[in-house]
Formats: C-alpha cells, sequence, structure tokens
C-alpha cells in the first residue's frame, strides 16, 4: 500500500483521477489531504471540511471480475468497513444510511463518493473517497445533521491511528469483493441500515410526503421500503429522502 500525504489539493479523488491519465498508478495508492479546495460529495454537491482537522482521502482499488452489475456491493462494502471502525468509537447508534452515509444518531459524520471506471461490462478501477468528520467541532449553519467524532466523544481523536484502522477494514472488505461473497457483504448491510424496520417519513421525486419502512435493498442496489398498505417498493438514488434528513 502506497500512502500519499498532501498538505492541500482540490480533491483527493479529482488528484488520484488525473494520475491515473498520466501514468500507471499501483494498486492501493491512498491520498490523503490535509485541506481539499474543492472536495466532491455526491450528487455534484460540494464537500467541505476544515483544514487539518478531518479524514479526508481517496483509495485506489483495483478489480478483475467486478461486474459493473456488482458494483453497489463495492459500496455497500465500504459502508460496513466504516461502520465497523467507527463502532469502537461509537458503540451506539451508529449505523448507515442508503446508499452510504455513515450515522451517529441523525448526524452524517461521514460520507463515501465512490467513482468507478468500467471497462463493457466490468469495473475496472474504482476511487474511493472518504471524508470523515473526526476532530472539527463547528459546522456552517447551512449544513444541518451533521457531526464529528469529536463532538459525539467529547475527545480529540488521533487521525492517523483511525486512518491506519479504517485502510485495514477496507482492505479486509475488498478482499470479501474479489471472493465475490455478495449475499454475506448485503446482509451485513441491512442489518447496520438507518431506520431498518422503524415507520419513518420519506419524500419522493414529487415532493410527496409518505410513510413506510425500510426494508432492506434489493439485488439490484435499490432501497427497499414496505409501504402503509404493506406492498413492497423499491427507490434507486435520487428517488426518494428520509423527510427530516435530506
Ligand atoms: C458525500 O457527499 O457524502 C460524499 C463525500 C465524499 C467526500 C470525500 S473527501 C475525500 C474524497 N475527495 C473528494 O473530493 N471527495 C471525497
Amino acid at each position: 500500500m502506497k500512502i500519499v500525504k498532501l498538505d492541500a489539493i482540490d480533491s483527493t479523488n479529482s488528484y488520484l483521477k488525473n494520475l491515473i491519465k498520466q501514468t500507471i498508478v499501483e494498486n492501493w495508492t491512498v491520498i490523503v489531504a490535509e485541506h481539499q479546495t474543492n472536495g466532491k460529495g455526491q450528487f455534484d454537491n460540494k464537500w467541505v471540511s476544515d483544514k487539518g482537522k478531518n479524514l479526508t482521502f481517496s483509495i485506489l482499488a483495483k478489480f478483475k471480475g467486478l461486474k459493473v452489475i456488482q458494483q453497489f456491493y463495492l459500496n455497500y462494502s465500504i459502508s460496513i468497513a466504516l461502520y465497523n471502525v467507527l463502532k469502537y468509537y461509537i458503540p451506539e447508534k451508529l449505523t448507515v444510511k442508503w446508499p452510504n452515509d455513515i450515522l451517529s444518531a441523525n448526524h452524517k459524520i461521514c460520507g463515501i463518493l465512490i467513482e468507478s471506471s468500467i471497462n463493457n461490462s466490468k469495473v475496472n478501477h474504482a476511487i474511493i473517497g472518504i471524508g470523515l468528520n473526526v476532530n472539527q467541532e463547528k459546522f456552517s449553519s447551512k449544513l444541518v445533521n451533521v457531526s464529528s467524532l469529536k463532538k459525539v466523544l467529547n475527545k480529540a481523536i488521533d487521525k492517523d491511528e483511525l486512518l491506519d484502522k479504517i485502510l485495514l477494514e477496507i482492505q479486509y472488505q475488498l478482499h470479501l469483493i474479489d471472493q465475490q461473497k455478495f449475499e454475506e457483504i448485503k446482509q451485513e448491510y441491512e442489518s447496520i441500515l438507518y431506520k431498518k424496520g422503524v415507520p419513518s417519513m420519506f419524500i419522493d421525486t414529487n415532493n410527496n410526503t409518505f410513510l413506510g419502512k425500510v426494508i432492506g435493498v434489493t439485488n439490484g442496489g435499490k432501497l427497499q421500503i414496505e409501504l402503509d398498505d404493506e406492498s413492497l417498493q423499491e427507490y434507486d438514488l435520487k428517488e426518494i429522502k428520509f423527510k427530516n434528513l435530506g
């Protein structure tokens, strides 16, 4: 594993992506930045993180036999890895909000942005970007339901130690992907899903509010929700939000 530590960069995901265009980059190259000037989040959002306080890093993972239709297992396994490490720090109320936000109670502490490069029907490689709020205590008022390890635990956390643990756990989870242990990954992921089995309010793309409960995820990577009339509905990314969380 090659770890490159940078002081400041636009985005560790973008940096890795450009590097791959220019040269052959070793599998398991990790780019860590103390500061990102243009951190990227999901759905074209920005990822904002105070300089030096948090973990912002990206990992290059190459694959041989991972099919495009299986790539959401990669999302699940990375969420599981983060969950497994963070639960030692926060044993209670830690969950994964579909598809891959790590929450402490109702507060997001970690976001994951996976950008895959596809060749025919296979995933050639993925850039796994992780933003974990570690020691930041103040967040912009525009960011609601956000927290950090320090805010939850009331103590500062050693970032390097935490990063080592995360990289080790991600390596283990990616090993399960290589071994195609998809059913195990799905079950594990479903067991840590936010609000699983709990009646909750959702908003769909037409701004309709409705009551339902998360049942799990489908083999196609969609979120499965049981509606009030006990029927099952499947939702893709962007098709549904928890009402009070976004
Ligand atoms: C999300 O929106 O929840 C995903 C956030 C991912 C942020 C990380 S920080 C390191 C890596 N580089 C980026 O530009 N984004 C990801």
